[in-house]
């Protein structure tokens, strides 16, 4: 029998992203409240036929909603995150017989690329956890993440998979306490918005951190309280840019049950966080026939522990 794995890469979702100061070589310091949910690309991982003689690496395929707006950008990134772990593999001389080229994985793109809810790196990140188990590599998930590190810097969070409080450049990583269940509404305008050019365009690079994170939220109302004390500082930057970004916003506040309304990342997507699905789905048959040309997508967080 063929075998085949599917793993979810799912979005990522900064609840609260502060900027609180720029390194010598350029990056930011950041202290960012990150979930996943609401939406996932999907990764198939199934073994093929050789390609040709000289093929050394896996095979990437492209499909779904998004697929033609990736250009090479998925080849790139999904095929460094196989490529990182196949070398790794043969450096630890961990299997000599695996068929390493005889992979083929296949990427369905549902995430709007460049979007800020962390599609590449997600898909990176899937591409680590789904070879690992595909090639039986028996990385553990803390080994995983400390490898993602040269893939980009929301990569490890997304190897985590679970809500985290990031800080640093992003990368270091600490679990949040419990959070309570909630629905989120995705509305993003359509337009590309480039990471760097975002950060160029923050007027203020050193800014308060996040306030103090409570040991527990019991419910959505005090998560969502403690969400007001905290901002995501590149959401100016991103408005200045697109300033369709602010039409999702005022979109979604006007949505029945909507708890809180922000930009994820550098943007362009903006969230909206619901008490139940059902509201959430409610906001998303609004929504579609408000602004039907943005994309918009209802989904659950995912509580992994
Ligand atoms: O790490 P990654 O390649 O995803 O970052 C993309 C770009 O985002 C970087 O080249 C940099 O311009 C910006 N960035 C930043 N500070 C961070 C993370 C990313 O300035 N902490």
């Amino acid at each position: 029998m063929c075998r085949k794995i599917t793993v979810l890469a799912p979005a990522k979702i900064n609840l609260a992203l502060h900027v609180t100061g720029r390194r010598p070589d350029g990056f930011h310091e950041l202290e960012t409240c990150v979930i996943f949910g609401g939406a996932a690309d999907r990764i198939s991982i199934s073994h093929c036929e050789l390609d040709s003689a000289t093929s050394t690496s896996p095979r990437i395929s492209v499909h779904g909603r998004f697929a033609d707006k990736l250009g090479n950008a998925a080849d790139n990134i999904v095929l460094k995150a196989a490529v990182l772990l196949m070398q790794q593999a043969k450096d630890d001389s961990l299997v000599s017989s695996v068929p390493f080229c005889e992979t083929l994985i296949s990427l369905d793109k549902r995430l709007p690329v460049a979007s800020g809810i962390g599609g590449g790196s997600s898909d990176a990140a899937a591409v680590l956890r789904g070879l690992n188990e595909f090639w039986e590599l028996g990385y553990s998930p803390s080994k995983l993440e400390v490898m993602s590190v040269s893939l980009g810097s929301d990569v490890p969070m997304c190897v985590r998979n679970m809500p985290v409080l990031a800080t640093g450049t992003g990368t270091e990583l600490e679990n949040l306490p419990d959070l309570p269940d909630f629905a989120i509404v995705l509305v993003h305008p359509g337009f590309a918005l480039s990471t760097p050019d975002v950060f160029a365009k923050l007027v203020e690079k050193n800014n308060t951190r996040l306030p103090v994170i409570p040991e527990v939220f019991g419910d959505l109302s005090s998560l969502a309280n403690w969400l007001e004390t905290a901002r995501n500082d590149l959401e100016p930057a991103a408005i200045k840019l697109c300033p369709e970004v602010r039409m999702c916003l005022d979109h979604l506040k006007q949505t029945g049950g909507c708890t809180l309304a922000r930009m994820s990342g550098s943007g362009a997507t903006c969230f909206g966080i619901f008490e139940t699905r059902l509201q959430a789905d409610r906001a998303q048959v609004k929504l579609m026939s408000e602004i039907p040309d943005y994309w918009i997508q209802s989904g659950s967080m995912i509580s992994l522990r």
